[in-house]
């Protein structure tokens, strides 16, 4: 009998650690090709499970965005994590947005869905399935970068700043989310403190960071990189301008029919049939056979479900700034 009861608890521990391992915590603690990976087994669940709305979108979302924005119409923006394509989709839907965004993901899948949201509005966005940890851009590229709800799923989470506070402008800013909440206890060392995160962002050149309280699960957080805006710097601007190879780091493209080359190192990257430049797994090895098999892998239905990512659920209209600097008032 003491066998048995010994044998279910062991049961139990092991249900827990996994409930925790991969759906609290989204496989985190396993490494960046399980966090993907379950991304990639329920890509297409994911805007059904987050139900996102527009309306709530371009109210509670826009507020930020949007002012952020401000003097800035034709602004090029990166998203960083984009998965199904929110934030590309709620630029392209505003129409005093007359500027570009660049959208980037590791789940193949993601941006499979984003793909698709996003055909109607032509070259004006780009996706692009890239690792966050190694963003594909000349320095100072970006007037805004914008990475929501993902900071807590990198497994290394200043390489992805880091990266991101090289490739604003100065005077650019970053609009990004700090998760909160019961699921932000469990993930130690991931969702981080005001104090952590304004610390880690101030140490990488910005400044300003301001706390809003925006979602039950996230607070967004914006803040600016440090020095002033060169003259004639930013704005839209073709991608080869912008985006340098993965393999050798020259800003050297050209855009050829169904891909990319570095006209530098001669890497190839394909662009796959949904439109998705595939630059992860490296441009040297890179086919036009790869590509076509990217591009017809099904997205696939997936039983996958996490309770994290079951609401969205706005936070109400009181959206007080706890900003360490508060440099932005939307
Ligand atoms: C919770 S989703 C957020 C998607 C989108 N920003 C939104 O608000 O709906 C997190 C996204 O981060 C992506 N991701 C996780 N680790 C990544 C990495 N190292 N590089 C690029 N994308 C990553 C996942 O593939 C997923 O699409």
């Amino acid at each position: 009998m003491p066998e048995i009861l010994l044998l279910g608890v062991i049961g139990l521990a092991g249900v827990a650690l996994a409930w925790w391992l991969l759906v609290t915590t989204e496989g985190v603690y396993l490494g960046r090709r399980v966090v993907v990976w379950l991304y990639d087994l329920y890509a297409h669940r994911y805007d059904r499970i987050k139900g996102f709305d527009p309306d709530d979108e371009a109210t509670f979302l826009g507020r930020y965005v949007f002012h952020a924005l401000e003097g800035a119409p034709a602004a090029l923006v990166l998203d960083v994590a984009t998965g199904t394509g929110r934030l590309p989709l709620l630029l392209m839907e505003a129409p005093a947005f007359n500027g570009r965004v660049w959208g980037l993901d590791l789940s193949r899948r993601m941006l499979r869905v984003a793909a698709e949201k996003l055909a109607p509005y032509g070259q004006r966005t780009r996706l692009l399935w890239q690792a966050a940890e190694s963003l594909p851009f000349v320095d100072a590229a970006f007037d805004m970068v914008t990475c929501l709800e993902a900071l807590e799923f990198f497994t290394d989470q200043r390489a992805v700043l880091a990266e991101i506070a090289r490739v604003l402008r100065p005077g650019g800013v970053l609009v990004t989310t700090r998760r909160l909440g019961r699921d932000a206890a469990l993930m130690p060392g991931k969702a981080l403190s005001e104090e952590n995160l304004a610390a880690l962002l101030g140490a990488l050149g910005l400044e300003g960071v301001a706390f809003y309280p925006w979602q039950m699960d996230y607070d967004i957080v914006l803040a600016q990189k440090t020095g002033a805006p060169s003259a004639g710097k930013g704005g839209v601007r073709p991608l080869e301008e912008a985006l340098c190879c993965p393999a050798c780091r020259a800003a050297a493209f050209v855009e050829t029919a169904g891909a990319l080359r570095c006209e530098a190192c001669g890497a190839r990257y394909p662009i796959a049939g949904d439109g998705v430049i595939l630059l992860h797994g490296g441009g040297r090895r890179a086919s036009a056979g790869r590509a076509r098999h990217a591009s017809s892998s099904s997205g696939g239905s997936s039983s996958y479900s996490s309770s994290s990512h079951s609401s969205s659920s706005h936070s109400s209209s009181s959206h007080s700034s706890s900003s360490h600097s508060p440099s932005f008032s939307p």
